[in-house]
């Protein structure tokens, strides 16, 4: 839902915007899930990848790093802010849940900072209430950032949003069900037991006060009818690179005595094993371990180059423009003994952050927007075994010739049917001069565009003329949607089919 709204957002004034979405999820089955939604904008600037959030690789263009102007940081959280909506979660609320999140809660928000531009925003959130979650975790990132990262107010933003300020000062439940308040109750007790860090109880006051928290914003269920959030804006206003730069890599003794803070914040270091600093490993307490690979399926590799034949084949066939940007179209087939299966098409900052990951270091889950997929075709007139896909047939029509226009009432009445005949197409047109048969036959076999305007408004949908009869490649759903929206403009009944 979040992804959908930055990517509608960024998508509002173009099409093709110059910036890309890039989502992840170290759970891979939600990280389909992502993808499945995201696909639905049909947009070419969104990429789904899969990854450990503290280990995610940085993104490059043009091989520089590319840093990201706003990130997003929804870490996985206990979900107490939840439980209005999920009664059930109550039974399996426990108070080790939100203890055992907080080192890769801390550990998402420093990667992410190392990921932010100087100047850029990053946001962290939770849909809990729990200041261990909260506020400790927040204040733990601003802590290890060293001065980098400022928590921004945004008490003039969103003046009717309803909210809370964050806390400056709590107690904690330990695992062992005790309530503490402080960590000096705590620290000669059994780390293990309790589930307690140092870190988690509040700062001094004036630490809290000085680094910001009450500028966190707390969204208590009563406020407007929701669940509870806890929402932070952290503005980064140095370089943590030229900090982290200044540690040093070797102990002054030659000896392994500290934890490499490049590797804490980086999820990597240069020296690899061979760092004299320890590698403190990825935290046993991660709720989830990213897959090692998006498994089964192929790189992403570009169609330009790689599938050379396949691209002129298309090209010719569908009759593109000159200046079609064809280094945008990408497939998974990688044998190129094979035809690829499925072409998509992405925006030209995807392109180059694709084409900068020559060693497949991004577990790219999926980008863009279906273009073109492979279907069986007898004819051998048919050069390019292909059809435009739906999603895409809206921005494509302008960079093809293998398009049809026709009268906007007989594009409506054939969305009545999926298959129609050549005879039937003649019944249903009433243009005798240019009629629609003549132009089909003129087309010749093959996928192609159909389209119509009426008061400024498209509608395009990709179909297959075959020998004697159209087809249109759209789904139910989608043809549910064009039948109102038609019935709506041309204030006609809408039509079963
Ligand atoms: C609060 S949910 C985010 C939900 C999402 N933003 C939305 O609006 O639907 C947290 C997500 O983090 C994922 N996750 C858990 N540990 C992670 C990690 N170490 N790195 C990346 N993602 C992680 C979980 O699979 C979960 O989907």
């Amino acid at each position: 839902m979040k992804t959908t709204q930055l990517l509608e957002d960024l998508s509002l004034e173009t099409n093709e915007p110059a910036g890309v979405v890039v989502a992840n999820d170290a759970d891979r089955s939600r990280a389909f899930l992502l993808a499945h939604t995201l696909k639905r904008l049909r947009s070419p600037a969104f990429m789904v990848v899969h990854h450990d959030a503290r280990q995610i690789p940085s993104v490059k263009k043009a091989k520089q790093e590319a840093l990201f102007d706003r990130i997003l940081c929804d870490v996985p959280c206990s979900g107490d802010g939840t439980l209005r909506k999920s009664p059930d979660a109550w039974a399996k609320w426990t108070p080790g849940g939100a203890l055992n999140l907080f080192k890769t809660q801390v550990g998402i928000g420093l990667r992410a900072a190392a990921l932010l531009k100087v100047g850029g925003v990053m946001v962290y959130s939770t849909c809990s209430f729990n200041p261990s979650e909260n506020e400790a975790a927040v204040a733990e990132i601003v802590r290890q950032a060293e001065g980098t990262l400022e928590i921004q107010d945004m008490s003039s933003r969103f003046p009717a949003l309803k909210r809370a300020a964050g806390m400056l000062t709590w107690k904690i439940m330990g695992r062992d069900r005790v309530i503490y308040s402080s960590y000096e109750e705590c620290k000669d007790k059994d780390a293990k037991e309790t589930g307690l860090m140092a870190s988690m109880f509040p700062p001094a006051l004036e630490e809290a006060k000085a680094i910001g928290l009450e500028h966190c914003m707390r969204l208590i269920p009563s406020h407007q009818d929701t669940g509870g959030f806890f929402i932070v804006a952290l503005k980064k206003v140095k370089d943590l690179k030229e900090q982290v730069k200044q540690v040093p890599v070797v102990g002054p003794g030659g000896e392994k005595p500290e934890i490499c803070k490049i590797y804490t914040k980086h999820g990597r270091c240069k020296y690899g094993n061979n760092c004299r600093f320890l590698h403190e490993d990825p935290e046993d307490d991660a709720p989830i371990k990213a897959q090692s690979s998006t498994k089964g399926e192929e790189p992403l590799t570009q169609l330009k180059g790689a599938h050379q034949e396949v691209l002129d084949n298309i090209k010719s066939f569908f009759g593109f423009k000159e200046d079609f940007p064809d280094s945008q179209l990408f497939t998974r087939s990688k044998d190129d003994a094979e035809l690829p299966r499925h072409i998509s098409y992405v925006s030209e900052s995807i392109m180059e952050i694709l084409a900068c990951d020559v060693r497949g270091r991004l577990k790219v889950i999926n980008c863009g927007i279906k273009a073109f997929e492979r279907i069986e075709v007898r004819d051998p007139n048919v050069k390019a075994p292909y059809r435009i896909c739906q999603e895409i047939s809206q921005s494509m029509l302008p960079w093809i010739e293998r398009k049809v226009e026709t009268d906007v009432r007989v594009f409506q009445k054939m969305l009545n049917k999926h298959v129609h005949t050549v005879g039937e197409i003649d019944e249903i047109d009433t243009d005798k001069e240019a009629p629609l048969t003549k132009k089909l036959s003129n087309l010749g076999v093959g996928s192609f565009l159909l389209h119509a305007t009426h008061e400024r408004q498209l509608f395009v949908f990709s179909a297959f003329m075959g020998k004697d009869r159209l087809q249109l490649y759209i789904s139910k759903d989608e043809v549910q949607t064009l039948k109102s929206q038609l019935a709506a403009l041309l204030d006609t009944p809408v039509t079963a089919e």
